[in-house]
């Protein structure tokens, strides 16, 4: 993937020496779909971070600030994309929550792949009671299009029956990112949100 640079991030590929920044948040996932991430070790830690390495749809949120990996952003890997759509999601280690990080490297990956790699529709799956997911596709602009009853299940009850997910579907086509009709723009324009530029480099 290319590397992307915002105001206070970096959007690369994971690397070795990420595996302690991404154990910190993935030894215990907030969200049950990422449930089955959950790393045991630093060793799975290493692992995972090779692994993903080689992944060119997993991108790694580095803040300059701290020198750390931060979380991490997924879409655009071209395996099971039909149609020039693909996913797109994000995991932001909790302790840098609230801030915009989220928004900013979201933002940055979605201009990427509209524009440097020509999707032309992007759509993200919510589980109808992950409000800061929905939040933050509705500030970059995405459409929800729809909610899939009992969808899919992540966990099972104690009794060990599935409990199923309402999921939603976000999305947004590159005309509505390129036009600018989104609410991003409006957005960006009235709160002075961080990341409004954005550079990459080619790999
Ligand atoms: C979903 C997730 C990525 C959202 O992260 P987030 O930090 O809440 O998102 P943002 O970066 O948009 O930041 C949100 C808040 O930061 C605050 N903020 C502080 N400084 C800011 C700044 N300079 N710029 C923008 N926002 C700022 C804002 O108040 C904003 O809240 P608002 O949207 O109500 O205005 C995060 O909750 C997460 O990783 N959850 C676990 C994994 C998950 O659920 N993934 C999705 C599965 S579908």
């Amino acid at each position: 993937m290319q590397i992307i640079e915002t105001k206070h991030l970096i959007l690369r590929p994971f690397q070795e020496g990420d595996a302690a920044d991404l154990f910190a948040y993935l030894r215990a996932p907030t969200a049950r779909c990422f449930l089955s991430l959950k790393l045991a070790d630093l060793a799975e830690a290493e692992i995972e971070v090779r692994r993903r390495a080689l992944d060119e749809g997993c991108v790694a949120i580095y803040l300059k600030q701290t020198g750390q990996v931060i979380g991490d952003l997924f879409g655009g890997a071209g395996g099971e994309d039909e149609d020039e759509t693909t996913s797109v999601g994000w995991n932001l280690n909790p302790q840098f929550g609230g801030q915009g990080y989220a928004f900013e490297a979201a933002r940055a990956l979605l201009d990427h792949l509209f524009r440097a790699k020509g999707f032309r529709r992007i759509y993200a799956y919510v589980e109808d009671h992950n409000k800061p997911s929905q939040r933050l596709c509705e500030k970059l602009g995405m459409r929800r299009e729809g909610v899939f009853i009992e969808f899919v299940s992540f966990t099972n009850d104690d009794a060990g029956n599935p409990i199923y997910e309402n999921t939603m579907q976000y999305a947004i086509l590159r005309r509505e990112w390129m036009s600018g009709a989104s609410a991003i723009g409006q957005l960006l324009g009235m709160t002075g949100l961080a990341g409004t530029e954005t550079s990459s480099s080619g790999t």
